[in-house]
């Protein structure tokens, strides 16, 4: 494992497997009442330039179950609101914390702050990409299909920072993975070259939701609008018609077809209230699994290992 998590084009697949592993150990020990403080006196600092619900408190409450402290700083509070170079807030955090979590909008900033520590630095969603939720989608889906290799995971929507992650990902742990997004609005450009490069990645973006659901294991959607794209509501409503995971979709899927959404989510326009409430027990223990896969990613980036 490297020092940090900016990315999951960063990892290997047994970089993945080993997080998914220690996830599934620490979410064991949390059912079965086993409290371990492998983190015990360690600090994590949590910068966030965005808001956030399930980031936030999966985080924190993460951190204080492996016996360390999270400490929360918001962008417009602390001086990064007024101007204080990233460079300098990284160095001054550096030595104080023992890592940094940071949910902000250009990937740039992440990759920036972790040049400049030596401790480790986790991005918590960036424009570009969502590492600690695929993470937690990828646990889901393997632990409600038993394995992730073979299976079709279909994309809806927007190519934001879900999809560029979800593409990653899935490839990696040797799913299909099949994107539909209009014209517009694909994934990043170093994302799809990733996805055309890989001996035996099988990967198709095309325009026809249908297209990409047909066959579907898993089908995952996401808000036409993310954070920092509010002003843009109207013009995508439009873009996006007809990029809703409803129930003519899903008709469409393999028998047993799990659906995922990282949430917030808003019924009626990327997915019909029939189709996220019937998935519900899955999208909310995605939800659950946000607080597994990072405190399996906290454990191995910020424990003190022996190997
Ligand atoms: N899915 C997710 O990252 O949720 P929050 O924005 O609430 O953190
Ligand atoms: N794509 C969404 C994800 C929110 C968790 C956003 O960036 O706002």
């Amino acid at each position: 494992m490297k020092k940090d998590l900016l990315k999951l084009l960063d990892l290997s697949r047994e970089d993945l497997t080993l997080i998914l592993n220690t996830a599934d150990q620490l979410k064991y020990e949390q059912k079965h009442n086993i409290h371990r403080d492998y983190l015990k006196g360690k600090t994590l600092a949590m910068i966030f330039e965005k808001n956030s619900t399930r980031t936030r408190v999966s985080f924190e409450t993460g951190m204080f179950q492996l016996g360390g402290h999270a400490l929360f700083l918001s962008g417009k509070e602390s001086q990064i609101g007024r101007g204080e170079p990233v460079e300098d807030t990284a160095r001054v955090l550096d030595r104080y914390c023992d890592g940094i979590m940071i949910r902000t909008f250009a990937q740039e900033e992440v990759e920036n702050l972790a040049r400049y520590t030596h401790i480790p630095v986790i991005n918590g969603l960036t424009d570009f990409c969502h590492p600690c939720q695929v993470l937690a989608d990828l646990l889901t889906i393997r632990e409600r299909k038993a394995v992730l290799e073979g299976l079709k995971l279909c994309y809806i929507g927007d190519g934001n920072n879900m999809a560029n992650s979800l593409i990653v990902g899935g490839l990696k742990m040797g799913m299909e993975v099949a994107v539909a997004c209009p014209e517009g609005y694909d994934p990043d450009p170093q994302v799809l070259d990733f996805a055309r490069s890989g001996p035996g990645f099988r990967f198709s973006l095309v325009r026809a939701p249908q297209e990409a659901a047909a066959g579907a294991d898993v089908v995952v959607t996401d808000v036409w609008a993310s954070m920092g794209q509010e002003e843009e509501k109207a013009v995508r409503e439009k873009a996006f018609a007809g990029f809703q995971v409803n129930e003519a979709l899903m008709e469409l899927t393999n028998p047993g077809c799990m659906v995922q959404h990282c949430l917030p989510a808003h019924r009626g326009e990327e997915i019909t209230a029939g189709v996220f409430e019937a998935h519900s027990d899955e999208i909310f223990d995605e939800a659950e699994n946000r607080l597994h896969a990072q405190k399996a990613v906290m454990y191995l980036l910020m424990g003190n290992r022996e190997e």
